[in-house]
Formats: structure tokens, C-alpha cells, sequence
């Protein structure tokens, strides 16, 4: 729907009046009328160099969700303040590892004596404290974008992964990149003692895998994709990597959301395409290629929004200007100083990965 003209205005004119004092960055699931605020648009990974990168703007305005502001704030400087419009915009994925469950996992690890083989490598969807764990522990942060090299420096590390929190991405990444087989993984249920697996299947493992999933990824299905391509012959599958291991299997190209815009900057006029990824995005994508012949279409009919990503609308932001603009600073995401520390440690290992 198009955005309405006064607060398009409002939010015209308070960036306006901050200037170069703030820098406002869109992660791609952002809506349209949030977008067009954006000084840089990005997937999880180039959201986190930007902020890195910005050390003039005293606020970084994140339109995105919970885990991306609170990397920006460990990534930034202690005087630069991140603002996130909307409190609630969480992820339901970050929200399924939490610092208890994954301390007791590593418990678990230590009592079947296989923890000093163990490197954590967690997902950049995950909380500070998920974050600072992995650091303590010698680990790295991964995003859709590096998750094969992330997990090519552990294994040099070490002799298993604990890949946290999404199982999908662990999973897709070492059986459809690194050639290994599904049965070097198992799954850790952190609501069931033991994570419910036994002791021998922990030390069989290569690769440990935290229960959590996308509830907006884990939507497509199989069937999805062989009804596409019933319906329009010749199309291609392009998918997220957090999508289950058998839609990823049966698709034809599967990559992070700027992976997704560059495939199809890059693909011919008069090709068919249909993207597994959420829907604000996809619709984009499908206005932008249609005028150069290239059709583009959701993978599922079921509508696929992503419920917090979409609690930043424009109301928001514009709130979150006009009070920077006035002088009060709103809704700061700060990571407390021990947190941080070893957080950043992980955080700098994933930045330096070849
Ligand atoms: P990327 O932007 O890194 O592909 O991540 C997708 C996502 O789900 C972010 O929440
Ligand atoms: Fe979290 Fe999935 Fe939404 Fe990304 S799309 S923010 S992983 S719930």
C-alpha cells in the first residue's frame, strides 16, 4: 500500500533536520515505506559492516529486528547509540536459544566429555548473550552469506561444530556446501534432558544442531516447489538457506537475501523465477525485474510476512526521527560492557573469515 504522504513528510523532514548525525540502515525484509528511509539497504551480514563503517553518525537508526541492532551496538563505538523503532520487533528464532539453555547444552557436552572438541558457531540470528558464548568459547558468528567459511575455520578449530540456533542453516550448510552426509548431524532439543540425544550420537557427531528454526522459512514445503514447477514450466527455485534441508535440496540456486537480489539483477530478460524468502522482499523484487521481462513470483501461496520484521512501519520510524530530531533519545538497544566483550570477539572472528 502506498505510504501516506504527511508522514512521508514528517519523516522527510526530520532526517533533514539530523543531518549526518544519524544513519538509518534497511535490513531487505523491511517494508516499502520503510525502505525508502534506508541510507543503506543490506543483508544480515553487509547491515553489520555498515554499522562498523559509520563512525560519524552519532545515531544508527536500525530498521530491522532485535539481534541486528544490538550486533550494530557491540560493533559501534560507546558513544554512537542504536536506535530500534519498535521494542517488539524480536526474532522468534533468536528467542529459541537462550543463554540458560545453551549453558546446560554445554554441560551436557562437558558430561560426555567431548566439549574441548566442540567450537560453537552461531548464526548472527541470536541474542548478545548467544553471541558472547561463542566467544568465550573460541568460537564465531556466521550469516547466510558465510556460513560455509565460518564453518571451514572451525574444523580447522576443531573436531565438531555446536551450530546454533538454526538447525536449517547448519544442516543445509554442511550437507549441501561441504559435502557432508546427513547422518554426521544431530539435532539438540533444549526442552528435553540431554538435548535427547544419547551420548554415543553426541560422540559420533561432526555436526551438533541447536532445535530452532525460521517460523517464516519453515513454511515452504516440498510440495511448494513441485507445484511452481507444474505450474510454470521452465522456472527456477531460489530459496533461503534457513528454508528446511528438502525444499533446499529440490531448489536450483539457494543463497542469503543479497544473494537473492544479485541472481536476479544478474538473470536474462524472459526467465522465470520463484523465491522462497519473505514476502515484502519478493514483492519487491517482482515490481523492480517486471518492466525488464523477468518474472518473478512467491514460492508459496500462503502469505509469508515476517510478523516482526513488519512491526517497523512507518509510524514508527518517524517517531523514532522526530524524537532524535528534538533531542530525546528513544528505544536505545545497549549491550552491557561484559556481554559485549566477548560478543565482539566472535563478532571481529566472523569479519576477519577469508
Ligand atoms: P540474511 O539477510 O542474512 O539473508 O538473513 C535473513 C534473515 O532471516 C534475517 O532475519
Ligand atoms: Fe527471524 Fe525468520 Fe523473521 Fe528472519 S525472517 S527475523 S529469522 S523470524
Amino acid at each position: 500500500s502506498p505510504s501516506d504522504p504527511d508522514l512521508v513528510e514528517r519523516a522527510r523532514a526530520a532526517k533533514a533536520k539530523l543531518g549526518d548525525k544519524v544513519f538509518v540502515l534497511g535490513h531487505h525484509y523491511q517494508r516499502d515505506e520503510v525502505i525508502q528511509f534506508a541510507d543503506v539497504t543490506g543483508d544480515s551480514f553487509k547491515l553489520a559492516r555498515e554499522a562498523a563503517a559509520r563512525p560519524e553518525a552519532e545515531y544508527i537508526v536500525f530498521c530491522g529486528v532485535h539481534f541486528m541492532a544490538e550486533s550494530a551496538d557491540i560493533l559501534t563505538s560507546d558513544d554512537q547509540k542504536v536506535v530500534l523503532p519498535d521494542l517488539a520487533a524480536g526474532c522468534s528464532m533468536a528467542d529459541m536459544a537462550t543463554a540458560e539453555q545453551v549453558a546446560e547444552c554445554w554441560d551436557v557436552l562437558t558430561e560426555a566429555g567431548i566439549a574441548q572438541q566442540v567450537v560453537p558457531v552461531s548464526y548472527m540470528n541470536s541474542s548478545a548473550d548467544i553471541k558472547a558464548f561463542t566467544g568465550r568459547h573460541g568460537g564465531t558468528i556466521c550469516t547466510s552469506s558465510n556460513a560455509k567459511r565460518a564453518l571451514e575455520w572451525a574444523f580447522q578449530q576443531g573436531e565438531k561444530v555446536l551450530f546454533l540456533p538454526d538447525q536449517h542453516l547448519g544442516r543445509n550448510t554442511a550437507v549441501r556446501d561441504m559435502g557432508m552426509s546427513p547422518a554426521d548431524c544431530v539435532v539438540y532439543n533444549p526442552h528435553k534432558p540431554g538435548g535427547g540425544v544419547s551420548v554415543d550420537e553426541l560422540r559420533a557427531a561432526k555436526m551438533i544442531l541447536w532445535r530452532g528454526h525460521c517460523s517464516v522459512h519453515g513454511r515452504f514445503s516440498l510440495d511448494s516447489v513441485n507445484d511452481v514447477r507444474e505450474r510454470i514450466p521452465g522456472v527456477n527455485v531460489l530459496v533461503h538457506p534457513e528454508c528446511k534441508h528438502e525444499v533446499v535440496a529440490a531448489a536450483d540456486h539457494v543463497g542469503s537475501t543479497e544473494y537473492i537480489i544479485k541472481a536476479l539483477e544478474a538473470a536474462p530478460a524472459g526467465s522465470k523465477w520463484a523465491i522462497g524468502t519473505e514476502l515484502n522482499l519478493v514483492r519487491r523484487l517482482a515490481n523492480r525485474f517486471a518492466p525488464e521481462g523477468k518474472e518473478i513470483v512467491f514460492l508459496d501461496k500462503t502469505v509469508c510476512f515476517c510478523s516482526t520484521m513488519n512491526r517497523i512501519d512507518l509510524p514508527h520510524l518517524v517517531w523514532a526521527l522526530e524524537s532524535l530530531a528534538e533531542g530525546n533519545l528513544v528505544n536505545r538497544i545497549q549491550v552491557d560492557k561484559e556481554t559485549e566483550t566477548y560478543a565482539k570477539l566472535a563478532l571481529e572472528r566472523m569479519l576477519a573469515l577469508p
